[in-house]
């Protein structure tokens, strides 16, 4: 397997800040995606590469939720229970997901198929209750569409995942109705940020 300290990206990024020590977040999503989870190791070669130490890039990676420490199934249903939508029946949408998916909070399905996580808000609140399928965003989600939205990832197994589609199959009120289409979803359960260079790679 190819060192991914030795992609292209991992230079730019480097070269994209004045103190390499700033790189540390995107890198940490290279190195969290190569290793398929935020491992010791991967800390340890983002601290080489950033001149941290192992405890300061680990500091940084257990304050944000998004840096996993254990692998995640192939889709990782993110449920917000967050005020907003805890209101509107979030925790309902949870128990639902847990349910249809067999998963319990915080766990992963033994098949793989699955992670199921509550997570604070994703910023949907108008949308709300809102839920994330690999960060693609779904609002006004109800128990049962959660439940549909389980069987259609269950049955079909998509290789992409698209907010979009996802919103018109299985969503309901969305925080805005206008703003352009998505040009792509997410192949993994890994945030994508184009400004960090962590979008557009596959698995
Ligand atoms: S409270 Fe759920 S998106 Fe803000």
């Amino acid at each position: 397997m190819t060192d991914w300290r030795s992609h292209a990206r991992v230079e730019q990024i480097l070269a994209a800040y004045p103190d390499k020590r700033s790189a540390v977040m995107p890198l940490l999503y290279m190195a969290s995606k190569h290793h398929g989870h935020t491992s010791t190791e991967a800390m340890r070669e983002v601290a080489e590469l950033t001149g941290l130490t192992s405890a300061q890039v680990q500091a940084v990676a257990s304050f944000y939720t998004m840096y996993k420490r254990h692998g995640v199934g192939t889709y990782l249903l993110s449920v917000c229970t967050s005020i907003s939508c805890m209101l509107l029946g979030g925790d309902d949408v949870l128990a639902a997901i847990e349910d249809e998916s067999g998963t319990p909070d915080g766990e992963t399905s033994e098949d793989g198929t699955f992670t199921v996580e509550h997570v604070e808000c994703i910023g949907a609140c108008g949308g709300a209750p809102a839920m994330q399928v690999n960060y693609e965003l779904v609002e006004g989600v109800a128990p049962d569409q959660g439940r549909a939205l389980c069987r259609w990832l269950r049955d079909g197994r998509p290789d992409v995942v698209l907010g979009d589609e996802m919103q018109e199959l299985f969503g309901g009120q969305r925080s805005f109705d206008w703003g352009s289409r998505e040009a792509s979803g997410a192949v993994v359960p890994f945030p994508a940020f184009a400004p960090y260079g962590t979008a557009g790679e596959g698995r």
